[in-house]
């Protein structure tokens, strides 16, 4: 897909879309009804009525498994995780046909570095000065400190090494022309700012195509371009444009572009914001976002979503990252069999993962891994299962957790960085995980006892009795 636009017409056309005519609020109307139907499995949602503003907003078209992977091009994420495994278990080639394949991988993976032209459609409206009154921007819920924009992709570069950086990062608006920028302590956005003299020029590009507004929330390392990786997903180019008033360039086909400088030395309280770990972030100081230029799209559309108690349609583009991110982490942890984020677990609350034990303490070293391991690292709650355990299963996890744990032996404890919105912490971003192995013990691992077995029916008994089910009667499942 090339655009927002493009993916509009898909969502439709794949009956994945509903557009509401009535007139709607942004101010917490519109949460309300996305909410229900966020929760209650409702596709799409495109208000073209909005109070107050003249442009229509697309909410909820992450809001499946099956419009996630439609998103990205894909029948599923294991899918698309198995063509990115694909490609990082590239060999060295031996025979002349392995080395012509590799050469074209490699001429593949060239073609996806974006690309730039000298405008593009989201400069088909310049505006004489910013105005962000324009824009439909939710207020959320209601103590929210004001309309937040929610679904921004973020573009910055390294002071240092030039290197651009796109993350999503929620946007407060404050007035028509300043905002306050969510850059969290641990993010690359919030790097650019430390290390910069004090001002960075940044460009936000809200309402792309869905590859490229999903790459902005994957945690890839800081020299990594998102815009390389939102090509190779969705198997073309990006094409960037620079902007009018800053030194950054954004994806030609965006709906609204917001050029602008964050100021490190005007910081500002932002917030509190009704977010996604489904309590209030209280106010913060957070820098000033203030913008020299906006442009946009004619008749433009804004995309956005709204974050609260889970689940919401962020659930799956964290669950993209899960799975898309799972074969990256094999490469440094090759036991590590399967890896579940469970929605209670607001993505840094808790991870289940799975492992094929091979000698003691194995499990252990899993844990102490996925604590040293990026944005995994903040994780507050890790499970360790045997491989033969799904992951996704919650009820079976908590089963080991529950009988396999002693807790003197099973458990580990240590302190270190925490997410910035993880409010038991005793302290901002900083406080103590804990680690359960609920594998099965091995002699050597401190039991003293024969471990026993779990109870489980002979294969062949189980057998007879499928063979047998129908002349059983009984109105039940096999
Ligand atoms: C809907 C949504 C909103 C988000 N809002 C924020 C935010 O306000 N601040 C933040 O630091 N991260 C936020 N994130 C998470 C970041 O986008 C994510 O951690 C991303 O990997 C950051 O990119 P970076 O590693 O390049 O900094 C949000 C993610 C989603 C899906």
């Amino acid at each position: 897909m090339r655009d927002l636009r493009e993916w509009v017409a898909r969502l439709k056309a794949e009956g994945e879309l509903v557009e509401v005519t009535a007139e709607v609020d942004p101010h917490l109307e519109i949460t309300e009804i996305a909410d229900r139907g966020m929760k209650g499995g409702a596709p799409a949602l495109l208000f073209r009525t909005v109070r107050g503003s003249r442009m229509p907003v697309l909410i909820n078209q992450f809001g499946s498994e099956r419009r996630m992977a439609m998103g990205l091009g894909t029948e599923s994420l294991d899918a698309l995780a198995g063509r990115i495994e694909e490609l990082i278990e590239l060999q060295p080639p031996q025979g002349l046909v392995q080395k012509v394949k590799a050469l074209g991988k490699l001429r593949e993976l060239a073609s996806f570095m974006p690309g730039t032209a000298k405008s593009g459609p989201c400069q088909e409206v310049v505006l004489p000065e910013p105005d962000l009154d324009l824009v439909p921007i939710l207020t959320c819920w209601p103590e929210d400190g004001g309309p937040f924009v929610t679904l921004p992709l973020v573009f910055s570069r390294d002071p240092r090494t030039g290197v651009r950086n796109c993350g999503m990062y929620r946007i407060q608006k404050v007035d028509r022309k300043t905002c306050m920028m969510h850059w969290q302590i641990h993010k690359d956005g919030a790097a650019h700012l430390r290390d910069s003299q004090g001002r960075v020029p940044v460009a936000v590009a809200i309402g792309t195509d869905p590859a490229l507004t999903y790459s902005a929330t994957a945690p890839l390392p800081p020299h990594v371009d998102e815009m390389m990786f939102a090509g190779f997903l969705r198997g073309r180019k990006v094409e960037m444009v620079p902007c009018r008033t800053q030194p950054v360039e954004v994806p030609a086909s965006a709906e609204i572009v917001l050029e602008g400088y964050v100021d490190a030395t005007d910081l500002r309280p932002e917030g509190p914001f009704g977010d996604h770990t489904g309590f209030y972030t209280p106010v913060d100081d957070y820098p000033t976002f203030h913008l020299t230029g906006m442009t946009m799209r004619r008749d433009a559309i804004y995309s956005t979503t709204v974050v609260g108690m889970p689940p919401m349609e962020d659930l799956w583009l964290g669950k993209a990252t899960e799975r898309l991110f799972l074969p990256l982490l094999r490469m440094t942890l090759p036991d590590l069999v399967d890896m579940n984020l469970p929605l209670e677990g607001v993505f840094h609350n808790c991870a289940i993962v799975s492992v094929k034990k091979r000698y003691p303490g194995h499990a252990k070293k899993l844990i102490n891994a996925v604590w040293g391991m990026g944005l995994l690292s903040l994780t507050r709650c890790v499970v360790v299962v045997d491989h033969d355990v799904d992951v996704r299963d919650v009820s079976a996890v908590a089963f080991r957790a529950f009988s396999n744990v002693d807790v003197g032996r099973d458990m580990l404890v240590t302190e270190g960085p925490v997410d910035a919105l993880d409010h038991a912490a005793p302290y901002f971003a900083y406080g103590s995980k804990v680690g359960f192995d609920a594998t099965r013990k091995w002699p050597g691992e401190g039991v003293v006892r024969p471990w026993p077995e779990e109870i489980r029916m002979s294969d062949e008994v189980r057998a007879r009795v499928d063979a047998r089910w129908a002349e059983l009667g009984i109105p039940f499942p096999r």
